[in-house]
């Protein structure tokens, strides 16, 4: 072992080092917190190489209106942010009279199934009529129509199932086939096996109620009222890169502000007692793959194959500089103290983890299950 700097500083400087330290982690995890706002498509924790290579290098993936109800609704709502909110509790209209109606299908359901059990039947009415369940049920169903909008759209907006919308619409079947989804925008064969959505119906009470060049407001600019109107902008395009502008911004914020951070923990690690070639290797591992990362950013620009290549490399890179911080943290803080530090530190570090495993499980998995509805197909 080498000698430690680090040790030999007085306790009040430990302590301020340590808080530093603990500091620079808790920063570095709401940043990413603001990545999955920022980045991520709605579900998913973080953007993976998909997102990465749309964000900086544009992709011709979705079109203009799956990218605009696939983004998170925390997006602006605007052309270039997210619609997906036009299915959500926070624009969604007719809300009152859904969970009406679903109370009422669900009463009748359960009279046809407790039929001979009058007592029974009772609570569960009253059960129905109080239940705060069944307006999720109602949201449930709303974002099915999304669903199936959208899979009218990937699977070739074909005329033939909106137009026929009245009478039959786009077949769910397949991965669709349990889609739960609001009963009027829904036809059912005869004999029950097989339904339809109703493609027109769906955009006509979701989009057109805004996009109609006779409303008013500037969505009336936007007119969906016709299947040409609509399919304008389901063809897939080429979304174009993050701007020169935004690019510019971050790689500057990033390479001052985050490289003060990663030389600050960069620098407390080469002060510890860790043999040479391992602080050699982790002390800087931050600040040069950010630079890495960051020059991947505008090489990512480049035109394919290469710069989907660069693009998709950038998740990885992030990892990287995520893992080489944290240990620049930890063995700082291990090497920092003795004994009874090192007992302190560590339970606090499993405070910490018990807390995050908490959170994790009861506030973020939920919350991504809901972000992401049902399947996405
Ligand atoms: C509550 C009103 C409202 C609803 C509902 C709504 N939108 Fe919008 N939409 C807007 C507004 C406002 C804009 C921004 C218009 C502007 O740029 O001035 C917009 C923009 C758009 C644009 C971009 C238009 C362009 O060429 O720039 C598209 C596409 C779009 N909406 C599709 C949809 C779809 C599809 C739905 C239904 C799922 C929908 N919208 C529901 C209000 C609404």
């Amino acid at each position: 072992m080498n000698e430690s700097y680090l040790k030999k500083l007085p306790f009040a400087g430990k302590i301020v080092v340590a808080t530093l330290l603990l500091s620079i982690g808790i920063g570095f995890t709401s940043a990413i917190v603001n990545l999955h706002f920022q980045s991520a498509n709605a579900g998913q924790p973080l953007p993976g190489p998909e997102e990465t290579v749309s964000e900086f290098h544009g992709s011709k993936k979705y079109s203009h209106i799956e990218r605009l109800l696939i983004a998170n609704e925390t997006k602006p709502f605007n052309g270039s942010g997210s619609m997906r909110s036009a299915f959500t509790s926070k624009r969604a209209g007719g809300i009152k009279r859904a969970i009406k109606e679903k109370r009422i299908l669900l009463t009748e359901l359960a009279e046809e199934k407790l039929k001979d059990k009058p007592e029974e039947l009772a609570k569960e009415i009253s059960r129905i009529g109080n239940d705060p369940e069944v307006e999720k049920l109602v949201y449930q169903d709303i974002d099915g129509e999304r669903i199936a909008l959208l899979a009218w759209i990937k699977n070739g907006y074909k005329k033939e199932y909106y137009e026929n919308s009245q009478l039959q619409g786009y077949p769910l079947t397949g991965a669709l086939d349990s889609l739960k989804i609001s009963p009027p925008m829904v036809h059912i064969t005869e004999d029950g096996s097989q339904r339809f959505a109703n493609i027109e119906g769906i955009i006509e009470s979701r989009c057109v109620r805004c996009h109609d060049a006779n409303a008013g407001g500037s969505a009336a600019n936007f007119p969906l009222n016709t299947y040409e109107e609509f399919t304008d902008y389901c063809a897939p395009e080429k979304s174009s890169a993050k701007s020169l502008e935004k690019l510019a911004l971050s790689s500057h914020v990033h390479l001052l502000g985050f490289a003060m951070l990663y030389g600050i923990t960069g620098f407390c690690l080469a002060m510890t007692g860790f043999p040479n070639f391992l602080k050699v290797i982790i002390a800087p591992s931050a600040l040069i793959i950010q630079v890495i990362e960051i020059s991947c950013w505008w090489f990512a620009r480049m035109d394919e194959p290469l710069g989907p290549l660069f693009a998709s490399a950038i998740p990885v890179l992030g990892g990287l500089v995520a893992l080489g911080l944290l240990s620049q943290i930890l063995f700082s803080l291990w090497d920092m103290f003795e004994i009874s530090g090192r007992k302190f530190i560590i339970t606090l570090l499993i405070i910490g983890a018990i807390f995050g495993g908490i959170i994790g499980i009861k506030v973020i998995l939920p919350y991504l299950k809901e972000e992401a509805g049902q399947v996405e197909n």
